[in-house]
């Protein structure tokens, strides 16, 4: 008997919005191989000319594209009308990156000529999140591609329908059969792509504890490439901020865009605790004002409801997990009733408690007083993660000592945490990542490189050590 189908709802109301068959990953994986060596071998102008089209067919796209991620996830239509933007400039930046990073290098030595060329994997697995369906994954297959490798993508089991755009567009563009594969499922297929034989790595994005699981089955195969991207426990510290109402501003951004559903969002504020009354009270002004409502609500939400009702539960147990604790609620983190992943941003006090270093991946910050410099740092860096962190406020002094002391690998000052740049790498320290950085450094996993000397005749003469003739 087959198994019941993969069904994906529409995060706002709980309606279904997709259904299809589980897809069988030994299938994709032979699909992708047998593509292989023509994609591999065909010149670089020929994959550009295919990946360009896409490019052009996902902005033609876009309103279509936008509104299925936006169904989807329940993320505001905003929202997701630039994670589709994202998606087609994720294109030029790949096709510069992977000149720049992995490119041809070719130069003169005595010895004759030396050459840099990279040279693709093969057949490379994708797990994508929910949180970004198709920006994320695409940030892995882009680059996959234009280095000439094929592609076999698990997207998450509850965004389906995002994948399958995204993958009709490849088609549409002309992608050949097998270059790209999609195979629909939950943790069951994705442990059957990722433990295939036939596959030469494995790109991922998602959870630490997904990763772990994905790091420790792949330390019997050291020659595969393994990418982690994972999650965050990420600190925001203010400090001698001079303009309040921006700071709190930059921590609602930071905290709350995409419902706290960003692997870079805020966990932790940091602050004085003789400024923290003024900013606590400024961010939760703000957050009183957050509008919270299904994704094409008319006026425009900040926040949608998180991916599913099983999530907003665990949201909702971790607030009540810290307030056991003895965590202070500012702002409560409740279900609300526009439907059954809605909830309320929380606010809540946890100096001085000791509580796990978990990612609760939604609208949930914690509020940290301290009484000085080390113990802000000391505080910022008590994490095994290590994805983002921003300081707001201070002068370039006091940024160049936290730019110092943070372990994180995306740091800004007097910016968000979220919102970071396709531009430039993408990755964390310690428990966010496995030192394969994403984005723009993509391109480096999605290569390998090979050295060589060249002469065009064989010249070679014995100076020393032959006996004389
Ligand atoms: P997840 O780890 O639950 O799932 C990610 C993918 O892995 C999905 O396709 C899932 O089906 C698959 N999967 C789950 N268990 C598996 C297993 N045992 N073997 C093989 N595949 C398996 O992550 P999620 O809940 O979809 O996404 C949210 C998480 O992603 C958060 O932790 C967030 O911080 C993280 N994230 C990280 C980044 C980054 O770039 N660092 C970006 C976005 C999201
Ligand atoms: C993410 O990939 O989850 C976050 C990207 C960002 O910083 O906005």
């Amino acid at each position: 008997m087959s198994p019941p189908d993969l069904v994906s709802y529409e995060a706002a109301t709980g309606a279904e919005l997709w259904r299809g068959p589980h897809g069988d990953a030994n299938a994709a994986v032979n699909a992708a191989r047998a593509a292989f060596p023509a994609w591999a071998t065909a010149p670089l102008e020929a994959r550009l000319e295919v990946i360009h089209r896409y490019r052009d067919l996902v902005r033609a796209n876009a309103p279509a594209f936008a509104d299925i991620i936006a169904r989807e996830t329940g993320k505001p239509h905003w929202d997701a009308a630039a994670e589709v933007n994202s998606v087609a400039g994720k294109v030029d930046i790949s096709v510069e990156a992977y000149h720049a990073r992995t490119g041809t290098r070719i130069g003169e030595v005595a010895a004759g000529r030396q050459a840099v060329r990279h040279k693709p994997h093969g057949v490379l697995a994708v797990l994508g999140p929910y949180n970004f369906p198709a920006h994320l994954p695409n940030g892995h297959i882009v680059p996959a591609l234009i280095a000439g490798n094929t592609v076999v993508l698990k997207p998450s089991e509850l965004t389906p329908a995002t994948a399958e755009h995204m993958g009709a567009l490849w088609a549409q563009a002309g992608l050949p059969d097998g270059v790209l594969n999609i195979v629909q499922g939950a943790a069951h297929e994705g442990r059957a792509l990722a433990s295939h034989a036939d596959i030469d790595g494995l790109l991922f994005t998602g959870a630490a504890t997904t990763g772990y699981a994905l790091a420790r089955a792949f330390a019997a195969t050291p020659h595969k490439i393994l990418a982690l991207e994972m999650g965050g426990n990420n600190p925001l510290i203010v400090w001698d901020a001079p303009d309040i109402a921006a700071a709190a501003a930059l921590v609602i951004q930071s905290a709350y865009l995409s419902s706290g559903q960003r692997c870079t969002c805020a966990r932790r504020l940091i602050v004085h605790e003789a400024a923290a009354p003024a900013l606590v009270d400024a961010v939760a002004a703000l957050i009183d004002r957050i509008i919270v409502a299904e994704p094409f609500a008319d006026p425009v939400p900040f926040m949608g409801p998180v991916i599913d009702a099983r999530a907003a539960e665990r949201l909702e147990a971790a607030f009540a997990a810290m307030v056991a604790a003895g965590g202070k609620p500012i702002r409560a983190l409740t279900r609300l009733p526009q439907g059954p992943a809605f909830v309320s941003p929380g606010l809540i006090d946890t100096t001085g408690l000791t509580l796990p270093d978990e990612e609760h991946f939604g609208p949930l910050l914690q509020v940290i007083r301290v009484p000085d410099w080390d113990a802000a740092m000391a505080a910022a860096n008590a994490t095994r993660f290590g994805l983002a962190a921003s300081l707001v406020g201070g002068d370039q002094a006091l940024y160049d000592r936290f730019w110092t002391q943070i372990r994180a690998g995306i740091v800004n000052w007097n910016r968000p945490t979220s919102g970071a740049a396709s531009n430039a790498p993408f990755g964390g320290v310690g428990a966010s990542g496995n030192h394969r950085p994403a984005a723009y450094y993509a391109a480096d996993y999605c290569a390998w490189p090979v050295a060589s000397v060249e002469t065009d005749r064989p010249d070679a003469t014995i100076a020393q050590g032959l006996r004389l003739a």
